[in-house]
């Protein structure tokens, strides 16, 4: 159930060139948001900009949470592409936010075969609601996709690297890291990996560009995939229908992303 809370900025720091982790302080929205839910953040004291603007939680730790220093903080990972985001880079330590949260539905963990690879596809700033992802699913065969137009664009692959990924894939599309591609090829050309027999089951988040072109490959193979969408938001919460995507759904083709998303399974989305 989401609600509208205040929180208090603890840290805003600048990661890469366009990158900032902002940290809050808001234990009653740590309590409770789970992998791949977002908030609706306040950017400005005055209405410019006026609409709050969406975020996933990068890392939350709730009040029960085993690093007690952390209990009760929220990491948001965000890049500065406009005048919401040029405000959240001015947040400094100390500052109130007003918070709703948590909103929509988030990945979902059906019971797979031990045997399963796990494999997360994350295009840019995407990769920020895969990490918490990663520290729930705890599978012994994790494979995490990270790509980004530049070496600047590749965030928490060292964070990945400190959990439980079993192997991390770095793509660059200048070729600055890693492969020199999309994300999308360079998992692709990994697909030989997973030729185990084992099932294969993929959770990615990125721009549309990456999953329209996922959901090409992998719709016609079978494989489940599900996809956190990004959308412009007008409330966050259902009743605007500011946010919507064409589905499958004979009975329900036009579904909000902030409702009934922003996790859906990639085959129900009609990619135009
Ligand atoms: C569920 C959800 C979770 C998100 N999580 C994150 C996150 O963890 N980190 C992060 O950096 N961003 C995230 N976003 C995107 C973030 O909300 C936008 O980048 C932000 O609203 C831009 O605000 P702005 O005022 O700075 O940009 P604006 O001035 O509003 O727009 C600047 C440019 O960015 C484009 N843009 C704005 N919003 C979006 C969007 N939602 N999707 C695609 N393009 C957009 C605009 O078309 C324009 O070109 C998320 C979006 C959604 C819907
Ligand atoms: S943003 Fe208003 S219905 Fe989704």
């Amino acid at each position: 159930m989401a609600f509208e809370t205040d929180g208090i900025v603890v840290k805003n720091d600048r990661i890469k060139p366009l990158y900032f982790l902002l940290t809050i302080y808001c234990p009653p929205i740590a309590n409770e948001i789970k992998a791949g839910q977002f908030i609706m953040l306040k950017v400005s004291d005055n209405h410019s900009p006026f609409l709050r603007r969406p975020f996933s939680i990068y890392k939350s730790y709730p009040m029960d949470h085993p690093q007690k220093n952390n209990r009760g903080y929220l990491l948001i990972l965000y890049k500065k592409v406009g005048k919401g985001t040029q405000k959240m880079a001015e947040f400094k330590k100390g500052r109130k936010v007003n918070i709703i949260g948590p909103l929509g539905n988030g990945f979902s963990f059906p019971p797979l075969p031990s045997s399963t690879n796990i494999v997360l596809i994350g295009g840019g700033v995407g990769i920020a609601s895969l990490y918490s992802l990663a520290e729930v699913l705890g599978s012994p065969r994790l494979f995490v996709f990270i790509g980004g137009k530049t070496k600047d664009d590749i965030l928490c692959e060292k964070d990945f690297e400190g959990r439980n990924a079993s192997k991390i894939f770095i793509a660059t599309e200048d070729g600055s890291l890693g492969y020199q591609g999309t994300v999308v090829d360079l998992f692709l050309s990994q697909e030989k990996r997973f030729k185990t027999g084992a099932p294969r089951y993929i959770y990615c988040c990125g721009p549309v560009e990456m999953l329209k072109r996922l959901a090409r490959a992998v719709n016609s193979k079978g494989v489940v995939c599900q996809a956190s969408l990004e959308a412009r938001m007008g409330c966050g919460f259902g009743a605007c229908w500011g946010c919507v995507v064409k589905t499958n759904h004979r009975k329900t083709p036009y579904q909000r992303v902030c409702k009934e998303g922003p996790v859906f399974n990639i085959k129900d989305i009609v990619w135009e």
